[in-house]
């Protein structure tokens, strides 16, 4: 294993046995759902980036991965949602993690009582050999992990979400972005990339490596600040750079019209004389309706002067029509 690997691990076996409330978590407030009571302890372990829970997103049959355990508190979120046995499987390599997010879930039964902690299967594996079988899973999701790998593992991780999807399954992610390449060094720094911090890509590569992963459609949910991180803290900084996360969702669906669909919040409005627009790509917009378009559809339909596109407001939501 490499050494980064292997400080990954070191880093999370420390936070699993003394949870450390600067690791990671962004004001992402959970889910406030009926029932749904989260133990403190899974709060003080909050180490994602953002939320890849998204209740509009889930159904009481899907079979949910989930990747890096952390403290349980996405693996709940993701259990009120399929409540079986085995609905959500989550896999993590550090063993310190594995037993105290078990501990977790046994605490958030005594205070939820739709919840068993077999409703989440923990299994020790790597995010870059999963111990899962292909096609197996309708959704996949990981918080704040993703980032901490080098481009070929990165990609590697990717592939075995891929693999392990059924078509048409979807993959919620949320991780750092920079918005300037980060000094080389300073990607070199284990700890700090164990972190999520030195590690991130930007925006347009971290959309870029899932379109190369194999995903036909992306969906930008979420574009917030994440961590101001400064020379004073990380010599290797030049000058005080602001990460931002991102909460996207990939489907494994094929391609648009257009090739991988990107969507970014974008809008088309007919205003013509028919009452619905519609042409060879598959886009038809209702006169008057705002219909979510991907990136490339919105620059074709803007060469129309009859169509209003809006711009990117990285609140995408599912649905639209190309
Ligand atoms: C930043 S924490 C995120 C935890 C959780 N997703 C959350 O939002 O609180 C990273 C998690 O990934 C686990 N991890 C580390 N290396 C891993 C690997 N190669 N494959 C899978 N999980 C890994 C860590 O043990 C830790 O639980």
């Amino acid at each position: 294993m490499s050494t980064y690997l292997q400080t990954v691990e070191t880093v999370y076996a420390e936070a699993a046995t003394n949870p450390d409330a600067t690791l990671c978590c962004t004001e992402s407030p959970v889910w406030n759902l009926p029932d749904l009571r989260v133990p403190p302890i899974m709060l003080q372990m909050n180490y994602g980036c953002g939320s890849t829970v998204n209740p509009r997103d889930l159904r009481p049959d899907d079979t949910i991965l989930y990747v890096g355990v952390g403290g349980g508190l996405e693996a709940l979120q993701f259990a009120y949602f399929t409540r079986r046995s085995g609905g959500v499987i989550a896999v993590d390599p550090v063993a310190a993690m594995r037993d105290k997010a078990q501990a977790n879930f046994l605490e958030a039964a005594k205070i939820n009582p739709w919840f068993r902690p077999e409703f989440v299967r923990v299994l020790d594996g790597n995010a870059l050999k999963m111990p899962v079988e292909s096609n197996s899973v309708s959704v996949a999701a990981q918080n704040c992990l993703f980032n901490v790998f080098m481009q070929a593992d990165l990609e590697q991780a990717l592939a075995e979400v891929i693999r392990v999807l059924r078509p048409g399954g979807f993959f919620a992610t949320s991780d750092p972005i920079t918005p300037v390449a980060l000094p080389e060094e300073f990607r070199a720094d284990e700890i700090a990339r164990a972190r999520c911090l030195s590690g991130c890509q930007s925006f347009d590569d971290y959309l870029a490596t899932l379109v190369n992963a194999g995903f036909g459609r992306i969906d930008v949910r979420a574009r917030v600040p994440y961590r101001l991180v400064t020379p004073q803290e990380y010599p290797s900084l030049s000058e005080a750079v602001l990460l931002e996360s991102v909460e996207v969702v990939a489907y494994k669906v094929p391609d648009s019209f257009d090739g991988p669909a990107i969507y970014t919040g974008r809008m088309a409005i007919y205003g013509g004389p028919e009452v619905t627009f519609a042409d060879d790509s598959g886009v038809e917009l209702p006169r008057g309706i705002p219909v979510a378009v991907s990136d490339a559809a919105a620059v074709r339909l803007a060469r129309n002067p009859v169509i209003v596109v809006t711009g990117a407001t990285y609140q995408a939501r599912a649905g639209g029509c190309c």
